[in-house]
C-alpha cells in the first residue's frame, strides 16, 4: 500500500512543495488542501491559524488516514506546528524559510526574507535569524499581496508586472542584496517574475528540496495506515470561479479529483 501525504496550504503556494516532493516519490497517495475561504493567511491571528488547520486535517485523517502531513505554508508552519505534533502521532513536515543556506550561500553577507506580512513578524523568524545570520544584515519584507500574484498565475491570469514592482520597491536600490530568501511557498511559482523587478539578486532560495528528503526519510521506516488503494484528491474550502478549468491543471499535476471539503 501507498503511503498517504496531505499538503496543506492557504492557496496553491504548496504545489511548489509539492513538486519537489512528487518528483523524489512519484509514488505515493497525494491529497492536497487549500484553505481558499480563509486566504490569505498573512495577516490571520495565530489563534485563527492553529484552530483552522487543526481542524482542517482532523477532519480529512478521519477519512483518509495519513501517514504524514506536510504544512506547505511558512505562515501557519511558524505558529501551528506544537499543536499539529501534540494532536497526530504521524510526522508533521513544516515549511521554514531557508535562513540557514541563504547566509551561508551569500557573497555579500546581505540578505533579503521574503514572505507574508505574518511570517515576517514571527519570534520564530527572530530565532532562526539570530541563531543562523547573525553575520549578515537581513532585510524582512512581508506582502500580503505577492501571494495574490501568485494565485492569479497558477489561474491562467497575466502577472501583473508593475504591481509586483510596487510590492518590492523597497528593494530596488539595495545593490549589494545578493540572496533572497522565499520565505513564502506561493513565491517560488512567481521567481522569474521576481527577478525580473529584482536583477541585482544572485541567489532564490526555497526548501522545496530539503522538504522532499526529509519526506522521503520519514516515510522509509514507516508503516502505512491506510488498507484502500484511493485516488489523488484535492480540497478547497469555499467555491471559486473556473473551478472546472482548475481541475484540468490539476489533473496534468497528478490529481483525479477535485472536492469541496465540509468542515464541522
Ligand atoms: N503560502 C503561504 C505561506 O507560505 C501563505 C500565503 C497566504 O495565505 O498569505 O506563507
Amino acid at each position: 500500500m501507498k503511503p498517504t501525504i496531505l499538503f496543506f496550504d492557504s492557496g496553491v503556494g504548496g504545489f511548489s512543495v509539492y513538486s519537489e516532493v512528487k518528483s523524489l516519490l512519484p509514488d505515493c497517495h497525494y491529497l492536497y488542501c487549500f484553505d481558499n475561504a480563509f486566504f490569505p493567511y498573512s495577516e490571520r491571528s495565530e489563534e485563527t491559524l492553529i484552530e483552522r488547520v487543526l481542524k482542517i486535517c482532523t477532519t480529512i485523517d478521519r477519512r483518509y488516514p495519513l501517514d504524514l502531513v506536510v504544512i506547505a505554508c511558512n505562515t501557519a508552519s511558524t505558529v501551528v506546528l506544537p499543536s499539529l505534533r501534540q494532536t497526530f502521532s504521524i510526522p508533521i513536515v513544516g515549511t521554514v524559510p531557508a535562513v540557514k543556506p541563504a547566509a551561508t550561500v551569500s557573497q555579500t553577507k546581505h540578505i533579503g526574507l521574503l514572505a507574508t506580512k505574518g511570517t515576517v513578524k514571527r519570534e520564530y523568524v527572530d530565532i532562526l535569524i539570530a541563531q543562523y545570520a547573525s553575520n549578515c544584515r537581513v532585510e524582512r519584507l512581508g506582502s500580503t499581496v505577492l501571494p495574490e500574484i501568485a494565485e492569479q498565475k497558477i489561474k491562467g491570469n497575466s502577472v501583473d508586472l508593475l504591481l509586483l514592482k510596487k510590492e518590492l520597491q523597497a528593494w530596488e536600490g539595495l545593490h549589494d542584496l545578493d540572496t533572497v530568501i522565499l520565505g513564502c511557498t506561493h513565491f517560488p511559482l512567481i521567481k522569474e517574475e521576481i527577478q525580473m523587478c529584482l536583477p541585482q539578486v544572485k541567489n532564490f532560495l526555497d526548501p522545496g528540496c530539503a522538504i522532499a528528503k526529509r519526506v522521503k526519510s520519514l516515510l522509509e521506516n514507516s508503516k502505512v495506515r491506510s488498507k484502500k488503494e484511493k485516488n489523488n484528491c484535492v480540497f478547497y474550502t469555499k467555491h471559486f470561479n473556473f473551478e472546472q478549468q482548475f481541475h484540468q491543471v490539476l489533473k496534468r499535476w497528478g490529481f483525479n479529483e477535485l472536492e469541496l471539503l465540509k468542515i464541522d
